[in-house]
C-alpha cells in the first residue's frame, strides 16, 4: 500500500485516525471521521482487529482479508504497524495561475531572486490546496511560485469539519499542520523561513492559522473573531467581508478592479462554498451559496480531484463516450470538469432529460463514461443542485442590486475549475446565464492574484481594508426569492 507508521503513544478511546493526526501524518479523510466516505483506509501488516460495521460496509472480502481498515472507525493500539497510501494528491494540480491587470497567463517559472531584493511569499490558503508565490517587492516580480495539498484535509474536507474538529479541541493540531504547510512551501521556493508573508483564504482557514477559536463560526450569528486587515506574527492577514465570504473574495474583487470600477462587474467563485460578489466602485453586495463539491468532483460516485487520469473532458456520440484525460493516463475517474461536460454530453445526447433523469437504458446502473467509471442518476441530481444554487445566488444578487445582465459590463469566474471549464458547456446546463457569455472572464486564483498586489503596493492592501469594511453581504438561506429562484433553477435548460 505504501508508507509504513507505527503508531505511538495513544489515549483511550483515540481511533487510528486521531492518531496519525496527533503524529502529523497525513492521511485523506473526507468525511471528517464520520465513517461514510471510506477513503480513510489503512492496511495492517500483521495482527489486524476485527472488521467494524464501517469496515463491512465500504470495504470488500478481499480488503479486509488483506487487513485493510477504516482508520477513523478502528481503536488505536500502541506499537500497532500500519500502511498508508501515499496517493496521487501529491500531483493534484493546483491552480495557481492567475489573469493580473489584464495579462493572461501562468506565473513565470521559478527564477533566482535579484540580492539584496526583499522578498515577500504571498499566499492563497485554500480548504484543499495552498499556493504560494515568492514576490520581490521593489519590482513586483513573481520569482516563482509552489503549490501543495492543504494538509489539514487529515480532518475533513470542507470547511465545517475543519470548524468541527477545531471546536472539539483539535485546533493547535490544525494549526500545526497549515503552519508546516507553509513551512515547506516557503523551502520549496528558496524562503528563509522568516520571510514576510501576505495570507490571503476563506475566514475558517484564516481563523484556524492564528489559532483563533471557530465556534462563533459554525453558529448563528456566525459572527467571526477577527477578520479585520491586520499583522499576526510575521504575516498580514488580508480581510474578509463575513465568516462566509473570506479575504480570497476581496482578494479576487480587488485583483479584478471591481471596487474601482464605473461598470457593474460580477465576481464568482464555483468553489464548494460559492462565493460572488457584485458591484463596482460605488456599492458591492456579495453571497455565499452551499453549492457542494459536485464541480471539485466530490459527492459524486466515480469523482476525484484534478489528478492524474482524471477526466477531464467528455464528447458522446450515439451512445458512446470519447474522454480525455490529465496527463492522458488511464481514466481514473470524473473531476470537475468532466463531471460538467459529462451531464452537458448527455443533455445534447437527450440522455438525461430536463429534470435530471437519466435514460432507461443508463436509469439503474448509470451511463459508462469510461471502463469502470459510470455516472448515475444520483451524480446527475448532485450537479442539479449544485448548479442550481449558483445560479440562483447570481440572480439574487442581480435583483438586490437592481441591475440587469444588460448592465453588466463582465462575469469574473475565479477558481481552477472556472479557469478550465468550457464556457458554453457551463451555460449549457445552466450554471452560468447565457446572456453574459460574451463577457465572463475566467480569472484563475484571483485570491493569490490579489495576495500578490497586496504584497508590492500599500495602497492595495488599503482598497482591500475598504472592500471588507464597506462591502454589504447578503443572506442567500434565509432569502425567499434565492428559494424560488433555486426550485425554479433545478431543472435543465431546453437544448438547441
Ligand atoms: S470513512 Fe471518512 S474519514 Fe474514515
Amino acid at each position: 500500500m505504501g508508507h509504513r507508521i507505527r503508531i505511538e503513544n495513544t489515549v483511550e478511546g483515540t481511533s487510528i485516525l486521531q492518531a496519525l493526526q496527533a503524529q502529523g501524518e497525513y492521511i485523506l479523510a473526507p468525511c471528517g471521521g464520520n465513517g461514510t466516505c471510506g477513503k480513510c483506509r489503512v492496511r495492517f501488516v500483521q495482527d489486524p482487529p476485527a472488521p467494524s460495521q464501517a469496515d463491512r460496509k465500504v470495504l470488500t472480502e478481499a480488503e479486509i482479508a488483506a487487513g485493510v481498515r477504516l482508520a477513523c472507525r478502528t481503536a488505536a493500539v500502541k506499537g500497532a504497524v500500519i500502511e498508508i497510501e501515499a496517493g496521487d494528491e501529491k500531483q493534484m494540480d493546483v491552480a495557481s495561475g492567475f489573469v493580473l491587470n489584464g495579462a493572461p497567463g501562468r506565473i513565470p517559472g521559478q527564477k533566482e531572486p535579484e540580492e539584496g531584493g526583499t522578498i515577500t511569499a504571498a499566499v492563497d490558503i485554500g480548504t484543499t490546496t495552498i499556493a504560494m508565490s515568492a514576490v520581490e517587492i521593489g519590482s513586483g516580480r513573481i520569482l516563482g511560485t509552489s503549490t501543495g495539498i492543504n494538509h489539514q484535509r487529515s480532518w475533513g474536507a470542507d470547511v465545517i469539519s475543519r470548524m468541527e474538529a477545531s471546536n472539539q479541541g483539535k485546533g493547535g493540531l490544525l494549526q500545526k499542520s497549515i503552519r508546516a504547510d507553509l513551512d515547506l512551501l516557503r523551502e520549496k521556493l528558496g524562503l528563509a523561513q522568516d520571510t514576510r508573508m501576505v495570507i490571503s483564504g476563506n475566514s475558517t482557514m484564516e481563523h484556524l492559522l492564528q489559532g483563533l477559536s471557530c465556534k462563533t463560526l459554525g453558529a448563528a450569528p456566525y459572527t467571526p473573531v477577527d477578520i479585520s486587515l491586520h499583522e499576526y506574527e510575521n504575516m498580514t492577514i488580508l480581510p474578509g467581508i463575513s465568516t462566509f465570504v473570506g479575504a480570497d473574495i476581496v482578494s479576487g474583487i480587488v485583483a479584478c478592479g471591481i471596487d474601482q470600477s464605473e461598470e457593474i462587474c460580477i465576481l464568482v467563485d464555483l468553489g464548494t462554498n460559492g462565493e460572488m460578489a457584485i458591484g463596482n466602485r460605488d456599492r458591492i453586495i456579495s453571497a455565499s451559496t452551499a453549492a457542494g463539491p459536485a464541480f471539485e468532483g466530490g459527492n459524486i460516485s466515480c469523482g476525484v480531484a484534478g489528478i492524474p487520469g482524471a477526466v477531464s473532458s467528455v464528447e458522446i456520440t450515439d451512445g458512446n463516450a470519447r474522454v480525455q484525460t490529465i496527463g492522458n493516463l488511464p481514466p481514473v475517474g470524473l473531476c470537475g470538469t468532466g463531471v460538467l461536460e459529462t451531464v452537458y454530453e448527455l443533455l445534447k445526447e437527450e440522455l438525461v432529460d430536463e429534470t435530471g433523469l437519466l435514460d432507461d437504458k443508463y436509469f439503474d446502473d448509470g451511463f459508462p463514461v469510461a471502463e469502470g467509471i459510470v455516472f448515475t442518476n444520483k451524480d446527475v441530481r448532485e450537479v442539479q443542485l449544485a448548479k442550481s444554487a449558483v445560479r440562483a445566488g447570481l440572480e439574487v444578487l442581480l435583483e438586490e442590486y437592481g441591475a440587469d445582465y444588460d448592465q453588466i459590463g463582465k462575469l469574473y469566474i475565479a477558481g481552477g475549475f472556472g479557469q478550465k471549464i468550457n464556457l458554453e458547456k457551463a451555460v449549457g446546463i445552466g450554471l452560468l446565464p447565457e446572456e453574459l457569455l460574451d463577457r465572463m472572464v475566467p480569472v484563475g486564483n484571483s485570491s493569490l492574484a490579489g495576495a500578490v498586489m497586496a504584497a508590492c503596493d500599500p495602497s492595495v492592501l488599503e482598497r482591500m481594508r475598504a472592500v471588507g469594511e464597506n462591502a454589504e453581504e447578503t443572506a442567500l438561506a434565509e432569502n425567499p426569492l434565492f428559494s424560488d429562484l433555486y426550485m425554479d433553477n433545478i431543472f435543465f435548460p431546453e437544448q438547441d
